[in-house]
């Protein structure tokens, strides 16, 4: 399908639902809620100036906040586990497709058949050196059988069961097996025992696999009292047997056997535990002194040693690896002037438990979003270019829905996608958070001035944001841990993340409830409101200002920093010229690109000003971002196009931007001076030269 089928015909809904009388509900109050607005807005004229239009439009967007919407749909996502690939997941994705197709606006659907992971089986035996041996509790307390929350696993994690003896890793990074090593400790054929918080899930695994260790049992220390964090432990993005191209059904998959497959599983078991049980095993342990810098900041009660033993653990775990149907589900909202251009809003809908706050405070803002929009339509908006509202599958277990969308989109979105705007787990907690590519960072602070803010009468998020205390620090992308991941690391596709309140303590819990969310989260649905408003408002502004809203000086700006905090980092004869070199003709074409978009902005305003002229600018501000892609990619890891933003492979690494550099400082540790500044050096060059790319699409002419 060379276009996405949805753009040219109308809906065509796979779905016969009969609406619930909870949907009824909501029907009538988006009625009524319609009713007083379409009185206030009767005055509107049709002849006023497209772009006055469109900000009155905006205005109309904020004011149509309501808190008691937002808590209805949590509420009814939140009613049943919802797991990717269970049918209380498929029935999450009828809610929020005839929730969609309620308000009227064209939906569609895509499925994908793509491979999961399910437990069977676990248990895990302690034998202390007394003698007495007991098994460990490996769930939640207040879980039942029937209530349909998965126990907690490790998706991806190979069946096996290992015997030895426990060890304590800390967070399994390679200067924590250093410290053991020093001391003499091996974790041959052992058990260890990690803490969360440094690393992936696959990077400690795959880390204690190459040490030697026979199982991993992993605990997070900010998990709310008898809480476990359930989690992927696969590495890499997408459906693992369908690498770089979409899991359709009937499609060509790989078989588990094939080395791109096997090589993104752990090849040794692990599962996660409560702080309890882990502290039953960690004050059991002997041997070595715990070293101090773990001790500074561990807030478990350990032992007085990191083991080996004398405490024996008998791990088993057993699950199974399947196919299973995951969905998609769009709302396409038709630009009357760019339908060629996109604008997509994404967020996923699949949980590992309830989902409160992980993703669905995100699914609430998305779906209230759909309803404001709705609105604005039936008052006469129509957006300049095409407004996608994206609800994602199987994000848990590695971004799959939203992957597999942009590799079987990938051509479309590269010369169409304007930009992706990500929510993941939208409300968490206090304080607003911001995570963008540079371009983004202009736009973002205006809208933050227009939304109120949720925790301070009177204020607007962006006061709020400047005074709190790191100071309105537009955060950047390194991790792969949602949905942006594909859309910047794979398409090129300028990208933003939005949260309120970090780190919350029932991440991937049974406790990730309504009930939590009313009691700690938000219980006011305040922050909600919050989201969505600059959620929806950043859509709204691209994709209806004329001249889109993205500024390359604070990217330019950005590269600079970076070179600093590289030139700091590298020392002998590698040289950092060719980057400052291109950075400055980048800095040119970023001058260049916002004195036309300023100049055209002003004759929009005197009247009439071409289409195309427009188009032309534009066309230039859009595809400056793909420039950073790399043909090639990441050199081991292809997927990874991207060559400022993306994971750099060596957890340990110091360096969150240039990935290849990055990783090429880590290989040269194993290399001879001469051999590590060679790498190193080349991958500069690749990145100076994806950086004169993106200035040469910025310019808009041909050298
Ligand atoms: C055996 O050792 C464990 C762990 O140190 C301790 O909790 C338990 O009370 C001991 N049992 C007996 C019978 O001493
Ligand atoms: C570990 O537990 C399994 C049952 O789960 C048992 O068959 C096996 O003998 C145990 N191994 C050791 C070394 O205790
Ligand atoms: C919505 O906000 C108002 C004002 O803060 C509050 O009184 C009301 O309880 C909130 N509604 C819900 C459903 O949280
Ligand atoms: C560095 O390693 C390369 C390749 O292993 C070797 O050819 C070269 O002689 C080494 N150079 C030095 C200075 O040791």
């Amino acid at each position: 399908m060379a276009q996405p089928s949805f753009l040219h015909k109308p809906t065509t809904s796979i779905f016969t639902s009969t609406p619930s009388p909870f949907c009824f509900l909501l029907f009538l109050l988006t009625l009524c809620t319609l009713g007083i607005y379409t009185l206030h807005h009767r005055h509107l004229q049709p002849t006023t100036p497209p772009s006055k239009t469109a900000l009155h439009f905006h205005r109309t967007f904020l004011s149509l906040a309501t808190n008691a919407t937002l808590s209805a749909y949590l509420r009814h996502l939140t009613l049943h586990p919802h797991l990717a690939g269970t049918p209380p997941s498929l029935q999450t994705a009828q809610y929020v497709h005839s929730h969609f197709s309620n308000l009227g606006l064209p939906t569609h659907v895509n499925d994908y058949s793509a491979l999961l992971s399910y437990p069977s089986h676990s248990s895990l035996t302690v034998h202390f050196a007394n003698g007495t041996a007991h098994s460990l509790p490996l769930g939640e307390p207040g879980l039942k059988r029937n209530d349909g929350v998965v126990p907690p696993y490790h998706a991806y994690s190979p069946s096996g069961s290992a015997a030895g003896y426990a060890v304590f890793v800390n967070y399994g990074r390679e200067e924590d097996y250093a410290a053991l090593e020093a001391q003499g400790v091996s974790v041959e054929k052992a058990v260890v025992v990690a803490r969360r918080g440094e690393m992936s899930r696959f990077a400690v695994v795959e880390k204690a696999a190459e040490k030697g260790a026979a199982a991993v049992v992993m605990y997070t220390e900010a998990a709310v009292r008898g809480g476990v964090e359930r989690g992927t432990v696969m590495g890499g993005l997408g459906d693992p047997v369908t690498p770089g191209w979409a899991g359709v059904e009937g499609g060509e998959r790989l078989g588990l056997d094939d080395s791109d497959v096997s090589r993104r599983f752990p090849k040794i078991p692990s599962m996660p535990v409560s702080v309890a049980t882990a502290e039953v095993i960690l004050r059991s342990l002997e041997g070595t002194r715990v070293p101090l810098e773990w001790r500074g900041s561990l807030k478990s009660t350990v032992g007085s040693g990191v083991g080996p033993g004398p405490t024996l653990l008998n791990f088993t775990y057993q699950g199974e690896k399947k196919i299973a149907s995951i969905r998609n589900v769009f709302a396409v909202i038709r630009g009357s002037e760019e339908p060629d251009r996109f604008v997509l809003l994404g967020n996923h809908r699949d949980a590992w438990t309830y989902g409160a706050v992980d993703p669905n405070s995100g699914t609430a803002a998305l779906l209230d979003i759909a309803r404001r929009y709705a609105l604005l339509m039936r008052l006469g908006w129509k957006p300049r270019r095409t407004i996608i509202l994206c609800s994602w599958d199987a994000e848990e277990f590695g971004m799959i829905g939203s992957t597999e969308w942009v590799e079987q989109n990938l051509v479309n979105l590269g010369s169409k996608a304007v930009a992706y705007l990500n929510v993941d787990c939208a409300v968490q907690g206090s304080g607003f958070y911001a995570t963008a590519t540079p371009q983004l960072d202009n736009l973002l602070l205006e809208v933050t001035k227009k939304v109120r803010d949720p925790e301070s009468e009177g204020m607007k998020v962006f006061n709020k944001w400047k005074t709190t205390d790191k100071g309105m620090n537009i955060l950047r992308f390194s991790g792969a841990d949602s949905d942006f991941a594909p859309f910047l690391y794979h398409a090129g596709v300028p990208s933003s993340d939005l949260y309120y309140g970090r780190d919350f303590p029932v991440y991937h819990t049974s406790f990730d409830s309504y009930d939590w969310m009313i009691n700690y989260g938000d219980p006011l649905f305040q922050r909600h409101v919050a989201i969505a408003g600059v959620w929806g408002l950043l859509a709204l502004h691209l994709a209806d200002d004329p001249v889109l809203p993205l500024n390359y000086l604070s990217y330019a700006a950005q590269l600079q920093e970076y070179t600093i905090v590289l030139s700091n980092l590298l020392a002998g004869s590698i040289s950092l010229h060719p980057i400052t070199a291109s950075i400055q003709e980048f800095v040119v074409a970023a001058k260049e690109a916002e004195e036309d978009a300023k100049k055209l902005r002003e004759q929009e305003t005197l009247g009439s000003i071409s289409d195309l002229k427009k188009r032309m600018l534009n066309d230039r501000l859009m595809f400056a971002e793909r420039g950073f892609l790399d043909a090639e990619g990441l050199q081991g890891r292809g997927w990874f196009k991207h060559l400022v933003y993306g994971p750099p492979s060596d957890p340990d690494g110091k360096l969150f931007f240039f990935p290849g550099i990055a990783d090429a400082v880590s290989r040269s540790r194993r290399m001879n001076r001469t051999e590590g500044d060679v790498a190193i050096q080349h991958e500069i060059w690749r990145v100076a030269r994806a950086i004169q790319r993106a200035g040469y699409a910025l310019k808009g002419g041909l050298t």
